[in-house]
């Protein structure tokens, strides 16, 4: 990054230029040092301010003044197309998401025993007879195999539809629309009749729920709601849809992200096979390195004081998960990749009202995928070369389309 591009007056073009996808811009280095609240041009041509260090991410992430109503039009967007997309998946905003205090409070508390430890743990057994099954078919179609199609995009696909509830013969219809929405050849177009498909098909999912009582999540919340009222058909449908999408090609690319991370440190594989324990820290440290999301958008509802920079009521903010979770000052050594470190403090999960819900979850996945892997084909290699693989960096998830491996 030149000296120029530290010009306060000169805003920076975002998103920020990064020398590979393992990695996040190179700049926010300089930044965090130098100038970690900057003025930046999103490619939808809007200005907003781009936020670096760790406490001032933690910070605004917990600051109610920040919104995440994505359908207020001056919404910092990420890419025009984010726009369309956003129109597209209906009610999802409306469900948890994009709710800003105090109308957020109610749906969390809602769904929010759904994710507990406990109740996440009850899942486990059936988590991990579908990482087997995956892992069963890739040993007798190998040696080699396509980590991301094969395993990484399929295990959360089955988890979510075993916990929403989608019965056994419509699994194949709803499997082949989340795969749409996730196939780096799908058009928007073809995104958006996909994800029009998948509302029909939750809505008729809950439609079938209301009337014939099921022991499921949706079941649950349908229950529930009718002795709260918290949810009308609509925001049940809204909150199926988000949790599809919060929980599916979230969790593939974050697997098929730490999968490379492992196997570029075959030292880091080793530790592990001695001592299967540490897999729980080395999903922190995956998470922590390796983010799906470099930022988190949000929209000043008032004006905001912070590190000597008055952010006005108006004003669109970016809070950079990938450079917080890279700073000295949260992570001693943050550029290392240690496995036993097991810091729960980076922000990939995001932060205040609406750190995920899921994370319990995603992070059993996680482990259960890479126990199972490390155990079952003990030599996994990558197939090609890191800078062969294809890497899906201007998407709004950092990940990979292909991952081939062998053993
Ligand atoms: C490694 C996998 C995952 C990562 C890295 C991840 C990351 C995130 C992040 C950063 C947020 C905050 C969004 C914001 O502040 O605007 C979030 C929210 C959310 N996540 Fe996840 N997520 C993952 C997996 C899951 C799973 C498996 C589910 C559920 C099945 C899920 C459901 C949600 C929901 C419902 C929200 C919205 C919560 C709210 O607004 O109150 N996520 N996730």
């Amino acid at each position: 990054m030149s000296e120029a591009a530290l010009d306060a007056r000169q805003p920076l073009t975002f998103p920020l230029e990064r020398r590979s996808p393992l990695e996040p811009a190179g700049a926010y280095h300089r930044l965090r040092a130098e100038q970690p609240i900057s003025r930046v041009s999103l490619p939808t041509g809007q200005l907003a301010w781009l936020v670096t260090r760790h406490a001032d991410v933690r910070a605004l992430l917990a600051d109610n003044r920040l919104s995440s109503d994505r359908t207020h039009p001056d919404f910092p967007l990420r890419a025009p197309v984010e726009q369309q997309l956003r129109k597209g998946f209906g009610d999802i905003g409306k469900a948890l998401i994009g709710l800003d205090l105090p109308e957020h409070s109610a749906p969390r508390r809602m769904v929010v025993n759904e994710f507990t430890v406990r109740r996440i743990n009850e899942l486990r057994p059936r988590i991990q007879e579908i990482v087997d099954e995956r892992v069963d078919a890739m040993l007798a179609a190998g040696p080699g195999a396509d980590l991301a199609t094969d395993l990484a995009m399929q295990v959360p696909a089955n988890v979510i539809s075993e916990l929403l509830g989608v019965p056994l013969d419509k699994r194949d219809f709803f499997q082949e629309r989340t795969q749409v929405l996730a196939r780096p050849n799908s058009t928007p177009e073809q995104q958006l009749d996909a994800a029009d498909e998948l509302r029909v098909f939750m809505d008729e999912l809950v439609t079938l729920k209301e009337r014939q009582p099921s022991e499921d999540l949706l079941g649950r919340l349908i229950t529930r709601n009718r002795e709260t009222g918290v949810f009308d058909h609509e925001l049940l449908v809204g909150m199926a849809q988000l949790l599809l999408i919060a929980g599916h090609e979230t969790t593939s690319n974050m697997i098929a992200l730490g999968a490379i991370g492992l196997l570029l440190r075959p030292e880091a594989v080793a530790a592990l096979q001695a001592e299967p324990s540490l897999v729980v820290s080395s999903i922190e440290e995956m998470l922590r390195y390796y983010p799906i999301f470099d930022v988190m958008a949000r929209l000043a509802r008032a004006d905001i004081e912070i590190g000597g920079v008055t952010i006005r009521a108006g004003d669109g903010v970016m809070l950079s998960l990938g450079s917080s979770n890279r700073d000295e000052a949260g992570f001693a050594d943050a550029d290392t990749f240690d496995v036993r470190r097991g810091n729960r403090h980076h922000v990939s999960f995001g932060y205040g009202i609406h750190q995920c819900l899921g994370q319990n979850l995603a992070r059993m996945e996680l482990e259960i995928v890479f126990s199972t892997l490390l155990r079952r084909i003990p030599t996994l290699r990558l197939a090609v070369d890191v800078e062969d693989l294809p890497f899906r960096v201007a998407a709004s998830i950092n990940g990979v389309y292909h991952l081939p491996v062998t053993w």
